[in-house]
């Protein structure tokens, strides 16, 4: 007879990583492989998807064996395999979901379908059981939300972006840098030495509704670079990069900091990539202190891996959410967006 331990084997493939992941309990990470992609896009400045799957096809079952391997343990001793299968490129999502589709089939085990940015949330849960409701500001490359959680597996939606995600836009205005794809890092160690004196556009700011907008912030710094490579200006790599990271900081810690004024939540969880950012990290702990309690993914576990949808995999297993050996692909799955009450 199976014990009641949970082993989740999980995989992960919506972008550039490949990630094959073994979890116990939901917690306890047994193994995480993660293959990058990054060289391979890093000469085109961003992700390119037919290069991506491809990758990903000769990834996945060496990132497999390893994690089995890594977490000692076979096929018999898993209780479920999860899979992220949206949001992300059609093509990535499809290798991970084949895997998980097949290891599930040929083993009689659970199919656990993975929204990517459930996963990004419940990374916190490598640091703390969460306690609900809580609220995630979850900021990637292709995402920013304020993302209201009442209960286990519920999530709507209270503000969003409108345009550019903010790791979008930190790679964007690194490129404009001379950075390599993606950025988002060394625009953040860059803007450590420096100082916020070129005064960027704080968009939506002082806006009622929880919603973003980035692409301004991205035109304004463009242009600004332009114009002084025009006039043969030289400006200061370092105060380029702190205004700006000012101007995105300000805004994601205002509007979170406003949204738990409204919104009762027992604990504020920080989710993504751009989650690493030390400055975002640091200024939304200071500014939440006496409000809630952070809770901030090991910085190792802020990009995409596979470990997170171990995590997520967890709450639905428990609450016996699963999928029919059918699953497709979903690129653009989302969370509901709620009506906001009136301000
Ligand atoms: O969550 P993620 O790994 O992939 C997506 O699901 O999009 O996020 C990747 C994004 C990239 O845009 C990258 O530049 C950004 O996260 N990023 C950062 C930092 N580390 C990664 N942005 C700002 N500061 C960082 N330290
Ligand atoms: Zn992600």
């Amino acid at each position: 007879m199976k014990s009641k331990t949970s082993l989740i084997l999980a995989f992960e493939t919506s972008c550039d990583e490949t990630s094959v992941a073994v979890i116990r309990d939901g917690r306890k990470v047994l193994a995480n492989e993660v293959a990058t992609q990054i060289k391979s896009h890093q000469r085109f400045g961003g992700v390119v998807p037919e290069v991506a799957s491809r990758h990903h096809i000769e990834q996945i079952t060496i990132c497999l064996e390893q994690a089995l391997q890594t977490a000692q343990v076979d096929y018999a001793d898993l209780s479920a395999v999860a899979v992220t299968y949206g949001p992300g490129l059609v093509g990535s999502l499809l290798v991970g979901v084949t895997a998980a589709k097949t290891v599930a089939w040929a083993h009689h085990l659970p199919l656990l379908p993975v929204n990517h940015i459930a996963g990004h949330i419940y990374a916190a849960q490598f640091v703390q059981p969460i306690k609900f409701p809580a609220m995630a500001l979850v900021v990637s490359g292709g995402h920013t939300e304020l993302v209201w959680m009442p209960a286990e597996n519920q999530f709507e939606i209270i503000g969003e972006t409108r345009d550019d995600a903010v790791g979008e836009t930190y790679d964007k205005v690194g490129r404009t840098m001379g950075l390599a794809y993606p950025a988002g890092p060394q625009v953040d160690q860059l803007a450590q030495q420096g100082q916020d004196t070129f005064a960027f556009p704080r968009a939506m700011q002082d806006e009622a509704g929880y919603d973003f907008s980035f692409s301004g912030l991205k035109s304004s710094f463009i242009n600004r670079v332009h114009h002084a490579e025009q006039v043969h200006e030289q400006l200061s790599q370092v105060d380029l990069a702190a205004s700006f990271q000012a101007a995105a900081v300000d805004v994601l810690v205002d509007k979170t900091v406003r949204a738990l004024h409204e919104y009762p939540a027992q604990q504020l969880i920080l989710a993504g990539g751009v989650a690493a950012n030390h400055e975002l990290r640091q200024r939304l702990a200071s500014a939440v202190a006496n409000q809630v309690r952070l809770v901030m993914a090991p910085a190792q576990f802020c990009g995409d891996n596979a470990a997170m949808i171990g995590a997520a995999g967890w709450m639905l297993e428990k609450h016996q959410v699963r999928a029919d050996l059918d699953l497709n692909a979903n690129p653009s799955l989302e969370f509901e967006r709620i009506q906001l009450k009136k301000h």
